[in-house]
C-alpha cells in the first residue's frame, strides 16, 4: 500500500544576514512536524531554502565589492551549516538562483500575462527595501514601513501589475469555507478584517530600477517582483514548469506552509491568488507562528539584539536548544527569549526531570540486578496509574502534534516524566531491595520505569532527535520496532530481561551564575562580529582597509564620571561616560581588571558610532577600547596627558 504524502515547507530565508535563533525557531518547528509525520508513516517532503534576489542583496553585495551571486553563495553555505548543526532533516533545499526555479518563475509570469492576469502600467508609491514590499501612502505608519518601521523610498517605474483585486471574493470565500486554511484562527480574522474586506489593490510585480532578480523573459529590463519569485519556490522545487514534474503531481498541494506572522498576508492572499490564476489547487494550511521576542521587540540585526544559534548549540547541545524553542513558546504566539529561561529549562526539565529519571533507573538496575533484569517480575499497586498516564499522554501528544501545538505536546510528555519520578518515590525501591522475598516486585518496578522511558524517548524523537538514541543505548534497546511511533501504543512491548549499559549523564546541570556571564560574553562577541560583518563573512587576512574605511569608526575621548558593577555578571562594568556635552552609558567586560572606583576619572577612548546593544538588558551606547595580551592582561586605552572629553581620536 502506498503511503500518504505530506508536503511541508518553511519560508525561504533572505541570505542578507546570518540567521538568528528566531529563524531557527521556525525551522526547528517545521522539522519537528516533518519528523513526526515520517514516524507516523507518511511520505514526507520537507522543503526549505533561500530567497536570494532583490535590491537589498544587490546593495549589500555592492558594498562588499562582490557579485550578488558570490555574496549569496557564501551565506548559503553558512545557512546549510546551521541547519546541519540543528539537525534539520529537509528533503530539498531550493535556492531562487537555481536554474530550475528561474525557468519556472519565467513560465509562471508568462502564463499569468498570457491569461490576462498580469498587465503593464506604471507604478508610483513607496517601497521598503528590507521587507521588499510596496505600500501605498495610506498604508504607511507615520511615513514609515508599517511592517518594520524603517524608512521607505518613493518609486515611480513602468511596471507590470498582477490582478490581485480580481481574486478578492474567491479568497474570502475560500478562507470562510475552510476554517483550517489559516492557523491559528486569530490570524484568519486579521487577514479578513485588515486586508481582504477593506479591498485589495492590484499588485506591482515587476521592477526596472535594479538588476538582481529573475528577468521577465518577454520584456527586457523588467525583473520579477521578489515575492512572486519567492512564493513560486513552493512549486518550482517540485518541478512545476520543468521537464520532470513527477514530484509536483505527487506532493502538491502543500499540506502546510509554516510561516512567521508578518508574512501570513503574502501566503494567504497573494499566493492563493497566484495559484487561482494558474488554475492550481491551494495549499491546505498556512500556519502563522509568532515571533521570538527579546527585550520586548522582535529579534533583528538592525536592532542589535540577535541571538546566535551556533553559540547556543555549541554550549548546550542541539536537543536542549530545540527543546527550549518548542516547549517555552506556544506555537502561534510570541514568546520571550532570555538566557535565564533557557538555562532554567535545561536544569529543571532536562537535567533534573528527564536526566535523573534515566540515570536513577539505570543505576538501580545495575545496583540491584547487576545490570540485567530477571524475567520473574510482578506488578505493584502504582503500576495501573502510571500505565494510564502513559496511555493518556500518547493520545494527547498525538492530538497536539497533529495541530502543531508543540509546547502542549512537550508539556504532556514532561507530566509523564514527572509521574515516573514520583513513582520511584512511591514505590521506594531502596526499601524493597533490602527484602530478598520482594525481588520480583523490585524487578517489576524497574521494568515499568524502563518501559515508560522507552515510550518517552519515542515521543520526544520528533523534537529531540539525539537524546532518544542515548536513552535507547542505556536501556539496551536495539530493536528498531521498539523505537517506532506505533510501538508507543503497546506498553509492555519491551522484553522483560532488560540489560542496561550505564552511560554519561544526558544533560549535565548548569551553574547558572557562572554560565550566564559566560553566555552573555559569547553572545556579545558573536553579535559584534555579526553586526560588523553584515553577512558574517570572514575577513581575509591579506585584506587592507582604506583610510575611508577607517574614518567610518568614530573614536572620542570620554571621561568616566560614574561606574558600577552589573548585578549577577562577574565580568561587566556599567560606566557613565562624559563625551563632550553628552553622557553615554557603556557596558564593558572589564570588571576582572578594574574596580568601578579605578575607572572613575579615567579618560578613555570610546567608539561612539557603534550600534547600541543591550547587554544583560542594559543599554550600551559605545565601546571602551582596551588592549589585551595572550597572558590574559587587559588595559583600557587612555590618553596621554590632559585633553578635553569629546576630543576626536584619529
Ligand atoms: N524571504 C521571505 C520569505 C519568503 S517565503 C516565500 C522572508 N525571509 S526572512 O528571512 O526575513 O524570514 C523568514 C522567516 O523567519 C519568517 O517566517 C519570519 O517570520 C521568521 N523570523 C524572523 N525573525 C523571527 C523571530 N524573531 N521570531 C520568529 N520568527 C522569525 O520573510
Amino acid at each position: 500500500m502506498s503511503k500518504d504524502k505530506f508536503y511541508i515547507t518553511t519560508p525561504i530565508y533572505y541570505p542578507s544576514d546570518k540567521l538568528h535563533i528566531g529563524h531557527s525557531y521556525c525551522t526547528v518547528a517545521t522539522d519537528t512536524m516533518a519528523r513526526y509525520k515520517r514516524m507516523r508513516g507518511f511520505d514526507v517532503k520537507f522543503l526549505t531554502g533561500t530567497d536570494e534576489h532583490g535590491q537589498k542583496i544587490e546593495r549589500i553585495a555592492k558594498d562588499k565589492g562582490v557579485s550578488p551571486k558570490e555574496y549569496v553563495d557564501s551565506i548559503v553555505l553558512w545557512v546549510k551549516k546551521l541547519w546541519k548543526t540543528l539537525d534539520i532533516s529537509y528533503d530539498y533545499y531550493i535556492r531562487t538562483t537555481d536554474e530550475i526555479h528561474v525557468k519556472a518563475v519565467q513560465k509562471i509570469f508568462k502564463k499569468l500575462y498570457d491569461n490576462g492576469d498580469i498587465y503593464k502600467s506604471s507604478y508610483e508609491g513607496w517601497y521598503c527595501t528590507p521587507c521588499e514590499t510596496f505600500f501605498t501612502e495610506r498604508q504607511l505608519t507615520d511615513g514609515k514601513c508599517p511592517d518594520c518601521g524603517r524608512d521607505v523610498e518613493k518609486l515611480k517605474e513602468e511596471s507590470y501589475f498582477f490582478k490581485l483585486s480580481k481574486y478578492q471574493d474567491r479568497i474570502i470565500k475560500h478562507i470562510e469555507e475552510n476554517p483550517e486554511f489559516i492557523q491559528p484562527p486569530t490570524r484568519k480574522n486579521e487577514m479578513l478584517n485588515n486586508f481582504l474586506k477593506p479591498g485589495l489593490e492590484d499588485l506591482c510585480v515587476s521592477r526596472t530600477s535594479f538588476k538582481w532578480g529573475i528577468p521577465v523573459d518577454f520584456d527586457q529590463g523588467h525583473i520579477v517582483y521578489v515575492w512572486v519569485d519567492a512564493l513560486s519556490n513552493y512549486i518550482s522545487a517540485l518541478g512545476y514548469g520543468g521537464d520532470d514534474d513527477a514530484d509536483f503531481k505527487k506532493y502538491w498541494p502543500a499540506d502546510v506552509h509554516v510561516v512567521g506572522k508578518e508574512i501570513v498576508r503574502f501566503h494567504t492572499i497573494v499566493w492563493p491568488a497566484m495559484l487561482m490564476a494558474l488554475d492550481l489547487p491551494l495549499p491546505k494550511k498556512i500556519f502563522g507562528h509568532g515571533w521570538l521576542i527579546i527585550d520586548g521587540g522582535k529579534m533583528s540585526k538592525s536592532k542589535g539584539n540577535v541571538v546566535d544559534p551556533m553559540v547556543l548549540t555549541e554550549k548546550y547541545g542541539v536537543d536542549a536548544i530545540r527543546y527550549f524553542l518548542l516547549r517555552e513558546i506556544a506555537f502561534g504566539q510570541d514568546g520571550n527569549f532570555t538566557n535565564e529561561a533557557l538555562i532554567n529549562r535545561i536544569n529543571s526539565d532536562l537535567a533534573n526531570d528527564l536526566g535523573n529519571l534515566l540515570s536513577r533507573t539505570v543505576a538501580m538496575i545495575e545496583k540491584y540486578f547487576g545490570g540485567t533484569l530477571p524475567s520473574e517480575q510482578t506488578g505493584n499497586e502504582f503500576d495501573k496509574d502510571v500505565i494510564k498516564v502513559v496511555e493518556n499522554t500518547v493520545r494527547n501528544v498525538e492530538e497536539y502534534m497533529e495541530k502543531m501545538l508543540f509546547s502542549d505536546a512537550f508539556t504532556e510528555i514532561w507530566n509523564l516524566v514527572r509521574r515516573c519520578n514520583k513513582y520511584i518515590d512511591e514505590t521506594t525501591p531502596w526499601v524493597i531491595a533490602k527484602d530478598e522475598s520482594r525481588r520480583a516486585e523490585l524487578a517489576g518496578i524497574m521494568y515499568t520505569l524502563s518501559e515508560a522511558l522507552r515510550v518517552i524517548a519515542v515521543l520526544i524523537s520528533p523534537g529531540m532527535p539525539n537524546t532518544p538514541k542515548e536513552i535507547f543505548k542505556q536501556l539496551g534497546i536495539d530493536d528498531e520496532n521498539l523505537k517506532s511511533w506505533d510501538s508507543v501504543h503497546n506498553f509492555g512491548a519491551l522484553s522483560k530481561e532488560i540489560k542496561v549499559n550505564k552511560g554519561n549523564v544526558i544533560f549535565p546541570r548548569i551553574d547558572v551564575k557562572k554560565e550566564l556571564a559566560e553566555l552573555e560574553e559569547a553572545m556579545e562577541k558573536s553579535m559584534r562580529e555579526c553586526v560588523a560583518n553584515k553577512g558574517g563573512e570572514e575577513k581575509k587576512s591579506d585584506e587592507f582597509i582604506t583610510i575611508d574605511d577607517f574614518a567610518k569608526v568614530e573614536l572620542k575621548v570620554g571621561e568616566v564620571i560614574k561606574c558600577e558593577k552589573v548585578e549577577k555578571a562577574d565580568k561587566l562594568l556599567k560606566s557613565q561616560i562624559k563625551i563632550g556635552a553628552e553622557v553615554r552609558q557603556v557596558v564593558s567586560g572589564i570588571a576582572k581588571f578594574y574596580s568601578p572606583e579605578e575607572m572613575v576619572g579615567k579618560k578613555v577612548v570610546v567608539v561612539t558610532n557603534l550600534k547600541p546593544v543591550k547587554l544583560r538588558g542594559i543599554l550600551s551606547e559605545g565601546m571602551i577600547l582596551a588592549a589585551s595580551d595572550d597572558g590574559g592582561n587587559l588595559k583600557a586605552v587612555t590618553v596621554d596627558g590632559d585633553i578635553e572629553s569629546g576630543a576626536e581620536v584619529r
